[in-house]
């Protein structure tokens, strides 16, 4: 039974929401309705924060003026649902509360309806209280009603609709793909779904939609989109979720420029959504100058670029003869103790790296090239300039990159380390930019073979087809992604349209014809009835609105978000299920 007396909504109705009354409604009647966000008893006078989607607006509640309903206010407690009817009313001057957009403002209430009581909140609803996320998740729709989320889920729905309005406008159909399917080819592993009419059956969730897009591009159908729910059974991490959403999209007859010339404004329409202007064209850069640039295919521009410095350094053993030096510049640190050092040291060290952090020595045993790396990088005697090269011998089909990779690494360390002294990782600064031209291959070590970088359907240059069986190393993709202050955002391609060159494809990745068409057959038999040339991409949507929010855990733009173990706090899932359902199944259990 509730512990206070409980009334119907009845037919009554609002007149206005929570964050919509101003100075100029003085007078009017109100009926707000709502959640009581803060409570203060003042004796004869109780203030209620009512709270709601929209903003907050302060009830008063005078004894003086009706002592009925009064008494009923003294029984609200946070979180309780009420209906209000009033006078709007002008405080005071040292009344006003700047602090919320209603503040010229409260409502004196005549009436007041308790609608629902509420058991104490796991925790309290104001902004900036510290949180345990396992609470969170347990009440994921209380902590959804606080205001940063309530935030960061408006701001979803409002990037979806654009996303929706700008494709819609270029002439894209949204277009529903199968859940229910076939293994996809991102190279994750997939999400089984038992098939009870085919026992020893499995369908897969799709980890994204791409071999339908393809088909729907054979279809006919010529510029396809879909705001998606893909689906990847992978180590988590901050911008990681088993199910995430993607905006993917396909075109036919498009040259790489094409997918550019629709994803640049679409970026530019979406970071308005949050308030953020973005400047056209973006940046590109090739794998390999992002690599030698930044020691990442992601890089964030926020930080300056490094260099790669080994010419300057010929036969002095600081890396082995044909491995890069990078000289990392990290701006504005002023000085750095000895203990700083080390920890950068060992940072590098524990990735392979031999690091130069002593500068002044440097500078006294090679003060010719030094100076050359001071003009190259801009180090001046307020930043941190930092050599790097290999300490072993490195492995790899590339040593390279290995190498820079390692350094890109140190590079982002030392960035986010000191970026209270140079503040340039402001989440508020977003520099996206494209990267193009990768590698068609990667060598797996474990495997020892060829895996595609992106995915097998991914076209190559076509100067470098003929690489495609001797040299597949050196082979570049039709691919391209789209990179946001140092993450992944966006990733795709041109496709193969071409059963012949599909095939040499999968041969170079070890794959036999009869196993690209138990995997794929329904795809290879498409490109055979007339698939036009076509490619296309997909960009995370929970990344993006991550970033546009300025969050650094993607779940904190996920209304009902996986935990980083792959559970939901709130239903308890995954969970057993009953035994009779495992027989229809066919399915039995084989403990561990
Ligand atoms: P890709 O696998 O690169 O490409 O995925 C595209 C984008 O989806 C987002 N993303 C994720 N977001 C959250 N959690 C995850 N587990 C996750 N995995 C991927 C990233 C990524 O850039 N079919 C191709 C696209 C194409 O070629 O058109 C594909 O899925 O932001």
């Amino acid at each position: 039974m509730p512990s206070v007396p409980l009334d119907f909504l009845g037919d009554l109705r609002r007149t206005h929401n929570c964050g919509e009354l101003r100075a100029s409604d003085a007078g009017k009647k109100a009926i707000l309705m709502g959640w009581v966000h803060r409570r203060r008893d003042l004796g004869g006078v109780i203030f209620i924060h009512l709270r709601d989607r929209e903003g907050v607006t302060q009830l008063v509640f005078n004894e003086g003026l009706d002592p009925a309903v009064h008494g009923k206010a003294e029984l609200l407690a946070a979180e309780y649902v009420i209906a209000a009817e009033g006078t709007v009313t002008l405080r005071t001057a040292e009344n006003i509360n700047p602090a919320i957009a209603t503040g010229e403002v409260e409502v004196v209430v005549e009436k007041l309806w308790i609608l629902n009581e509420s058991r104490t909140p796991p925790f309290p609803m104001e902004e900036n209280v510290d949180v345990k996320e396992d609470a969170r998740l347990k009440y994921r729709y209380v902590d959804l009603r606080r205001p940063r989320m309530q935030r960061n889920i408006i701001l979803r729905s409002k990037i979806a609709f654009a996303v929706r309005q700008v494709l819609s406008g270029m002439g894209f159909l949204e277009i529903e793909t199968p859940f229910m399917t076939r293994s996809t080819p991102e190279g994750a592993r997939d999400y089984l779904v038992p098939a009870r009419v085919s026992p020893g059956n499995f369908y897969a969730l799709p980890q994204s939609p791409q071999i339908f897009k393809q088909l729907l591009m054979v279809a006919g159908f010529d510029k396809y989109f879909q705001i998606v729910r893909c689906f990847r059974d992978e180590d988590l991490r901050a911008d990681r979720q088993p199910e995430f959403t993607q905006i993917d999209l396909e075109m036919s007859f498009p040259q790489q420029e094409t997918i550019y010339e629709v994803i640049e404004p679409l970026l530019q329409t979406v970071a308005k959504e949050a308030g953020f202007e973005v400047e056209l064209p973006l940046p590109r850069l090739t794998y390999e100058q992002a690599m030698r640039s930044y020691g990442s295919d992601k890089p964030d521009l926020r930080l300056p670029a490094f260099h790669c410095v080994e010419d300057l350094f010929k036969g002095e053993g600081l890396t082995p003869e044909g491995l890069p030096l990078v000289a990392i510049r990290i701006p504005k640190t002023g000085p750095v103790s000895r203990k700083e050092r080390d920890e950068l040291k060992a940072f590098g060290q524990e990735r392979g790296l031999r690091v130069f952090d002593d500068a002044k020595r440097l500078e006294r045993d090679f003060p010719v090239a030094m100076a050359e790396v001071r003009q190259r990088t801009g180090a001046t005697e307020e930043d941190l300039l930092i050599l790097c090269g290999w300490s072993g011998e490195a492995k790899g089909q590339r040593p390279e990159n290995t190498v820079l990779l390692a350094a890109g690494q140190l590079r982002t360390h030392a960035g986010q380390k000191y970026n209270d002294r140079h503040q340039l990782l402001d989440p508020k600064v977003f520099r996206f930019l494209w990267v193009v031209d990768f590698p068609m291959f990667e060598w797996d070590e474990e495997e020892n073979r060829w895996n595609a970088a992106h995915h097998p359907f991914t076209s190559v240059h076509d100067e470098d087809l003929p690489k495609l069986t001797t040299d597949p190393g050196h082979c570049r993709a039709k691919s391209y992604d789209v990179v946001l202050n140092g993450t992944e955002l966006g990733s795709g391609s041109i496709r193969i349209h071409q059963r012949h060159i599909q095939a040499q494809v999968f041969s170079a990745l070890g794959l036999s014809d009869e196993e690209a068409r138990h995997k794929f057959g329904f795809l290879l038999d498409a490109l055979e009835f007339g698939a036009p040339p076509h490619g296309g991409i997909a960009l995370g949507l929970d990344r993006l609105v991550m970033i546009l929010a300025g969050e650094t855990s993607i779940r904190d733009v996920i209304p009902f978000p996986k935990t980083a173990k792959g559970t939901d706090l709130m239903c308890e899932a995954p969970s057993d299920v009953p035994e009779r359902a495992l027989r229809e199944l066919g399915i039995s259990i084989r403990k561990k």
